[in-house]
């Protein structure tokens, strides 16, 4: 929200991430890529920490999931199999005047590349083709020959490698349904029409989870999983007014799908899918034991066998990387000076506290802040600044999220006491020296809510 009251703008979130460094344009000095982007050390450990919140909802703190890390190049049968060869298409035309490409469902929302814009097809001088199919996926090549035979696919999605791994994970890991594997990793789809900054890209990093479940439980646990992962999408301090669940219909489905919900955020260019839940029924363990001729199939102790249906949570490191920005996004006027904040959830910013000496060259405080630091970064990241006025320091860190900073002034020196101020409230309060580290670990455990909700 800026101080006006209005949304966010997506521009705004880029030039946030460009000038503190979140985010850069990929291959910039080479005059980039489209829709690629490098992250900066505020990006990585922003998106170091929404992976390890969901390993750790997903993986650490269940007893009936467990992890994988599958290979992003696997055979090209399995692409066969999953219907990702046929049918992982999307329609594209393109236009012989401008020269672009478009996705022929998409018409509505998209602008050709003359000035002024106009939709495709709009005015006679549009020459669209007939829509033709686009598989999404990156072919490349495995070994020295570049022929069909060596052709192979960089996965478009993680949750391949979990199916085809059913058998080993469910006899070594003694696992017996219900259960999930889940895996983190990069996938890549060659998309048409990528754009609006991380929200689609080419490259991203997927964090899937199967749940294998008898038949007769699959409904019961969709809707299980649905309110599990919307509750997780809060927990990371998402506004509730900013988040919903919006049911498929029949004809959304894919067709091995019985239902499909969308948690679906409001991004700046609208209600948009965050993440996804399937109930793919057993349509993948299916497929791959008709292709591959190995049984995917759950024998119970009584012998009777059955192919497990499948639970899907499906979403993007990206997609929650910008939603959280957009979300914590605000502008407003403290006195008589502007700032911007990021009102992240302590867990998620990427710093958790700064420590600032308030007279760099003084050293008892140089020295003071430099013990603190050292003390506090074995535990937690945090950041020693000594650059510059200390209202620019703290604005800084508002910047990056950084909920609290500890400052080392002349009163240290006399009592050894330091002052914490809040990112949010800009309170400040005093504390020991010696106890901020368990002060640090306190308030990282406390409850968060955002200060914006309305
Ligand atoms: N295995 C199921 C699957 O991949 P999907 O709806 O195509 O389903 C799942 O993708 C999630 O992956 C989406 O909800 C979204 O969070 C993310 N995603 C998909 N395509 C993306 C893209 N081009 N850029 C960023 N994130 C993407």
């Amino acid at each position: 929200m800026v101080e006006s009251g209005q949304p966010v703008t997506m521009e705004t979130i880029v030039s946030l991430c460009r000038r503190r460094g979140f985010v850069f344009p990929s291959s910039e000095i080479y005059g980039g890529l489209g829709s690629t982007y490098d992250y900066g050390h505020y990006g990585v450990l922003l998106k170091n920490n929404i992976r390890s919140l969901w390993f750790r909802t997903m993986v650490q703190e269940r007893d009936d999931i467990v992890a994988l890390d599958s290979a992003i190049i696997l055979n090209p049968s399995v692409w066969e199999a999953s219907g990702h060869v046929a049918g992982f298409t999307d329609p594209l035309v393109d236009c012989r005047t401008c020269k672009l490409r478009f996705r022929a469902d998409q018409l509505e929302q998209a602008s050709c590349g003359r000035k002024p814009s106009k939709r495709p097809g709009e005015t006679p001088d549009c020459d669209l083709t007939e829509p033709r199919q686009f598989n999404l996926m990156f072919e490349t090549h495995v070994g020295a020959l570049q022929d069909e035979s060596s052709a192979a696919y960089l996965r478009p999605e993680t949750a391949q490698g979990i199916f085809i791994n059913f058998k080993n994970v469910a006899q070594l890991a003694r696992r017996k349904p219900p259960f999930g594997i889940a895996q983190v990793g990069k996938s890549f789809r060659n998309e048409i029409t990528p754009g609006n900054f991380l929200f689609r890209v080419r490259e991203f990093e997927q964090m899937e989870m199967e749940f294998f479940v008898p038949p007769g439980e699959a409904p019961r646990w969709y809707e299980y999983w649905v309110d599990q992962r919307l509750g997780w999408h809060r927990s990371l301090g998402l506004r509730d007014e900013n988040l919903r669940v919006r049911e498929h219909d029949a004809s959304e489905r894919s067709h091995y799908s019985s239902a499909t919900s969308d948690i679906e955020y409001l991004y700046p260019i609208g209600w948009q899918e965050l993440e996804g839940v399937a109930n793919r029924g057993e349509f993948d363990l299916a497929q791959h034991t008709q292709h591959s001729g190995t049984k995917l199939e759950w024998i119970d102790p009584d012998g009777n066998r059955y192919t497990p249906h499948v639970i899907e949570p499906a979403v993007s490191i990206e997609r929650i990387f910008v939603a959280l920005l957009c979300d914590a996004y605000h502008e407003e006027v403290v006195g008589d000076r502007e700032r911007v904040v990021l009102r992240l959830h302590p867990k998620v910013a990427p710093v958790k506290a700064a420590i600032l000496p308030l007279i760099p060259r003084d050293e008892g405080m140089a020295g003071r802040a430099r013990a603190l630091y050292e003390e506090l970064r074995r535990h937690q990241v945090v950041e020693h600044d000594e650059g510059g006025q200390i209202g620019r320091r703290y604005r800084r860190q508002d910047e990056i999220g950084t909920p609290w900073a500890f400052t080392i002034d002349e009163q240290t020196l006399e009592d050894e006491t330091v002052t914490v101020r809040d990112r949010d409230s800009l309170a400040q309060e005093r504390l020991p020296i010696s106890g901020v580290r368990a002060w640090l670990d306190d308030a990282l455990e406390r409850d968060w809510s955002s200060p914006q909700s309305d």
